[in-house]
C-alpha cells in the first residue's frame, strides 16, 4: 500500500504524561488546536483541568498519573481506552532534573532520576505498545535531551544524563519492538527549553537563547504528521553550536 504524504491528525488519540505546565502543556494545547483527541496524564487532575477548560472537553480526558505509582500508569491507560476507545500516540514527557555528580547529591536523587525518568516511560511504554501496535500507526515520542546523546561538561547532572541516554536507549528499543506493526518511536533531544525546569541548572544556555516549549510542540506535532515510511530514530533539536549535536 502506498504511504500517504501526511497523516492526519483526525480521530487519533494521544497520551502525554506531566501535560500540567512546561513542555507537556506546550504540546497538549499544540496538538488539541491541531485536532487530536488527547488524554493528559497528570498528577493535578483538576488544575489541570482548569487550565484546559476553555478547549473541546469532547476531545480531551484529564487523569491522575504519578511516575512514582506503578498502579497509576496501568489505570490511565485503561480510562483512556474506557473514554475513547483506541489509542495511536504515547508521548512520555513527564520528567525530573536533580543534581547527581561524583561530589553532589545522593543515591536517593539517583533514584529519582531513574524512576521518574526511565522506568515510569518504560512502564507506559509496555502497557501502550498493544494498542499502538493495533492500529498501525502508533507513535511514541519520548522528551529526552541533548544530555540523552553526549555528555556536555562538569557542570552537568551526570544523573540526569544517565537517565536520558537510558530513556534514548527505551526508545530504540521501542522502535525495534514496533516496527512490524507500523510503531515508530522517537527519542526527541532538546537543548534548553525555558521552563521552571532549568532555571537553576549550572552551564545552561542563557534565557533568550533558549527554546520555547511551543518549538518543541511544534516538533512533537511534525513527528506524528510523518508517515510509517519516515522514521526519525531520534532528533536533537539543540540551542547553541556544538561538536556533534
Ligand atoms: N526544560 C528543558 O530545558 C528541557 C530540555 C530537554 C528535555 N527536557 C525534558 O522535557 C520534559 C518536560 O520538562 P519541562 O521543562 O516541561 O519541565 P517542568 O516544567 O518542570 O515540567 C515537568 C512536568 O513533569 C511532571 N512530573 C514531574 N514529576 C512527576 C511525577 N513524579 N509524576 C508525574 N509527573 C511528574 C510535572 O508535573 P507537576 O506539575 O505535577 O509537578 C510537570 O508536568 C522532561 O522530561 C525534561 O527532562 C526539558
Amino acid at each position: 500500500m502506498s504511504q500517504p504524504a501526511l497523516l492526519s491528525p483526525d480521530n487519533r488519540v494521544v497520551m502525554i504524561s506531566g501535560a500540567s505546565r512546561g513542555i507537556g502543556a506546550a504540546i497538549a494545547t499544540r496538538l488539541l488546536a491541531d485536532g487530536y483527541r488527547l488524554s493528559l496524564g497528570v498528577r493535578e487532575v483538576d488544575r489541570t483541568r482548569e487550565a484546559f477548560a476553555d478547549t473541546g472537553k469532547d476531545n480531551l480526558a484529564v487523569e491522575y498519573f504519578e511516575a512514582n505509582e506503578p498502579e497509576s500508569a496501568a489505570a490511565w491507560v485503561d480510562r483512556t481506552l474506557l473514554h475513547f476507545g483506541e489509542l495511536h500516540a504515547l508521548i512520555n514527557n513527564a520528567g525530573i532534573w536533580r543534581q547527581v555528580n561524583f561530589e553532589e547529591g545522593d543515591e536517593a536523587a539517583l533514584d529519582d532520576l531513574w524512576a521518574v525518568n526511565v522506568k515510569a516511560p518504560f512502564r507506559l511504554t509496555r502497557l501502550a505498545l498493544p494498542h499502538l501496535k493495533k492500529c498501525g500507526i502508533g507513535r511514541i515520542v519520548n522528551i529526552a535531551s541533548t544530555d540523552g546523546i553526549r555528555f556536555r561538561d562538569t557542570t552537568c547532572s551526570i544523573g540526569y544524563t544517565m537517565s536520558k541516554h537510558a530513556l534514548v536507549a527505551m526508545s530504540h528499543a521501542a522502535r525495534h519492538f514496533g516496527y512490524d506493526d507500523g510503531v515508530r518511536a522517537t527519542a526527541l533531544c532538546p537543548g534548553a527549553v525555558a521552563t521552571g525546569m532549568v532555571a537553576t541548572v549550572p552551564g545552561v544556555t542563557p534565557l533568550a537563547e533558549r527554546l520555547a516549549p511551543e518549538t518543541v510542540a511544534h516538533t512533537v506535532a511534525t513527528l506524528l504528521s510523518l508517515p510509517n515510511n519516515a522514521s526519525v530514530a531520534w532528533m536533537p533539536l539543540n540551542t547553541r553550536l556544538e561538536s556533534t549535536v
